[in-house]
């Protein structure tokens, strides 16, 4: 499948919306209410000025990190979104690390995800990181295969009441 790697824009978000909006109940949740990614399903303009701000460096919450979006799109609808972190450091080495995403669900198991991953990891490899930090729920087995497809290595599991998270490290170089 081509897929166009771009970032978050206004004249995108419509696009944006409709992919937000297929996502179903049982998905690990990526813009949960809790989170500023909430604002994703709150107040759109505020979701690209936070995502502008991001990639900036601008405006994080604190103990954030710069990090970019992209959009990515097969033909004119968006079947995924991706966060690279530009580094870990503090709780990210525990939840989070270098990386966040998520593809509609009508274009899963056709390698998105996987695409996403490789050109996430190669966007690491130019800011100079040695390895990139993946983590998932430990019953999150879409996530888990999309990240030893990549060549993730598990490392020691992050404990969280009642719920383990899964580390691993993909060596980039
Ligand atoms: C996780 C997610 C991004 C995977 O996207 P995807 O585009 O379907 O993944 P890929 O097609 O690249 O899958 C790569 C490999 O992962 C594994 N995999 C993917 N989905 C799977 C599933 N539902 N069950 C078991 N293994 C799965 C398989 O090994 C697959 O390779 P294969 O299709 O050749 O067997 C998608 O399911 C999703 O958006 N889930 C909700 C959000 C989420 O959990 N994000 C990750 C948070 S850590």
């Amino acid at each position: 499948m081509q897929l166009d790697f771009r970032r978050p824009s206004p004249a995108l978000a419509p696009a944006f919306e409709k992919f937000l909006n297929a996502f179903l109940p049982g998905d690990h949740d990526m813009w949960p209410a809790d989170s500023i990614f909430g604002l994703a399903r709150t107040d759109m303009p505020k979701y690209l000025e936070f995502l502008d701000g991001a990639s900036k460096g601008r405006g994080l919450p604190e103990r954030w990190v710069t990090s970019d979006t992209y959009w990515v799109f097969a033909g004119d609808e968006m079947a995924g979104e991706i966060h690279v972190r530009h580094y870990v450091r503090g709780m990210l080495w525990r939840t989070g690390g270098h990386i966040g995403y998520s593809v509609q669900p009508k274009f899963r198991r056709r390698g998105v995800a996987t695409a996403m991953l490789r050109y996430a990891c190669q966007r690491l490899r130019e800011l100079g990181e040695a390895d990139a930090l993946l983590t998932c729920w430990d019953d999150n087995a879409a996530s888990a295969g999309v990240i030893e497809k990549c060549g993730g290595v598990r490392i020691a599991d992050a404990v969280h009441p009642g719920r383990n998270m899964r580390r691993y490290l993909i060596p980039l170089i």
